[in-house]
């Protein structure tokens, strides 16, 4: 496994380029299954995640390339194909279950691993399986997989418990080839959700409603295939500024969205920061003595479950105390433990979390449980006394592009061993 080795070494100062998203990159990669032709996409970020999508997506027959000038294609002729995805890229990667609306709408039966929970909580898929079967699909599990088959999906109206976002994702891209109208009420409302509605529209798909709470999908026969650039990465440009907001750097983040970051930019607002926001960038400038805030995780447009860990780091160095409640997952706070050993004052109640800020942090060696969590240490090492070692960086090379990299053009003492 390998480490990052963090010293702090004086502000951070400079400019990172903001790479495309994640968490759009991934649906989108999967709605390449829905056209026999060629779809190119840009901004994908090179990422174990994306690499893994797109080993899946050939071994189950389609066509996947990288190419140098940073554009990915992905194409699905019919024919013969694998019903069947193996399970080691499955248990890989949780987002690969994307990939059954996709194929359950191309070829009528798809059979994948069941995906395996995963450190933040147990993962279910039970509302991606419900709006399957009301669009027609005989569902079938044992033995470890799920097996989905319908020779035509017909629209149905689809009540989400919960809005998830990858069963919203996965319901839009069954329904695009569907027999009629589906309407996926409670639905995630997330800008990955819109910009995969975006690409899938270039398709030719006819979609209403994305991005908000209620979306309706009129199906296709077909679907063609698209350019597609995807939307910078909010978490990660939440991420970068919580760094640099720990790091008291005046640093520029480019090639951002803002509008898609406002619940993070008001809560550093609130602790002090001050920010200076243009169409496509973000300043942050250095605040000596800022102040903690509570946080509480929301589905979209709340303050999301994917800054909570980064923010809980940032709190622990703030002024005063804070309070951070995580509505979404059941098991998210294990960046707590590392905290703790780099002197951290945080006291955990169910899904409450208490951080006092008082106690200024010590280097230590510390271990990444997951990617968030990961980059909630690195925040936490640039404003501890002394070296951070952290282990298991590969979670973090799971969802950060040229992290290292990036890390070091506005001044952090980072090396990778
Ligand atoms: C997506 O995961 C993101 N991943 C996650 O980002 C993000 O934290 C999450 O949405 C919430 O915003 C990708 O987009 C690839 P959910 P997803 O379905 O789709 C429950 C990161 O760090 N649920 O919205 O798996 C579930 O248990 C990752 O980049 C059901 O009960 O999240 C959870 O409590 C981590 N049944 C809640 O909904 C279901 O069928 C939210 O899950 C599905 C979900």
């Amino acid at each position: 496994m390998s480490q990052y080795i963090i010293s702090p070494e004086g502000n951070l100062f400079g400019t990172v380029s903001i790479s495309g998203s994640k968490n759009a990159a991934l649906p989108i990669l999967a709605a390449g299954l829905l056209s026999e032709g060629e779809s190119v996409f840009s901004h994908i970020p090179e990422l174990s995640d994306t690499a893994c999508m797109g080993e899946l997506l050939l071994c189950m027959g389609a066509n996947y390339a990288r190419h140098m000038d940073g554009t990915v294609t992905v194409s699905f002729p019919s024919g013969g194909r694998r019903k069947t995805a193996p399970l080691e890229l499955v248990n890989k990667l949780r987002a690969s279950f994307l990939i059954m609306g996709p194929l359950l709408a191309r070829c009528g039966r798809v059979r994948l691993p069941l995906p395996g929970g995963c450190q933040i909580g147990a993962r279910p898929i039970d509302l991606h399986l419900k709006g399957f079967s009301v669009m027609g699909a005989k569902i079938r599990q044992g033995h470890g997989y799920v097996e989905a088959s319908c020779d035509r999906l017909k629209g149905g109206s689809i009540y989400l418990d919960f809005p998830s976002v990858g069963a919203t994702e996965n319901l839009i891209l069954a329904a695009t080839l569907a027999q009629g109208e589906t309407i996926i009420e409670n639905a995630a409302a997330e800008p990955e959700i819109a910009d995969l509605a975006a690409c899938l529209s270039k398709m030719g798909a006819e979609i209403e409603g994305a991005g908000s709470d209620t979306v309706h999908i009129y199906g296709k026969e077909s679907l063609n295939p698209c350019h597609h650039a995807i939307i910078p990465d909010r978490i990660e440009t939440g991420t970068f500024l919580a760094l640099a907001a720990a790091g008291h750097g005046d640093v520029t983040l480019k090639n951002v969205c803002p509008a898609h970051s406002k619940p993070v930019l008001a809560k550093l607002e609130e602790m002090g920061f001050l920010l200076e926001v243009g169409e496509d960038m973000i300043h942050i400038s250095p605040c000596e003595r800022f102040r903690s805030v509570d946080i509480k995780t929301l589905p979209h447009p709340g303050f999301p479950t994917d800054m909570q860990s980064q923010f809980m780091a940032l709190m622990s160095v703030a002024e005063g105390t804070g309070i951070v409640v995580e509505t979404v997952f059941e098991n998210r706070f294990m960046q707590v433990p590392e905290l703790l050993r780099m002197g951290a004052k945080i006291k955990i109640d169910g899904r409450t979390a208490v951080v006092d800020g008082s106690k200024r942090l010590s280097g230590a060696k510390v271990t990444a449980t997951d990617l968030r969590a990961g980059a909630a240490l690195v925040i936490a090492s640039l404003a501890a006394q002394g070296e951070t070692v952290i282990d298991n960086i590969e979670h973090l090379e799971r969802g950060y592009e040229h992290f290292p990299e990036k890390l070091r053009s506005i001044g952090v003492n980072i090396e990778k061993r």
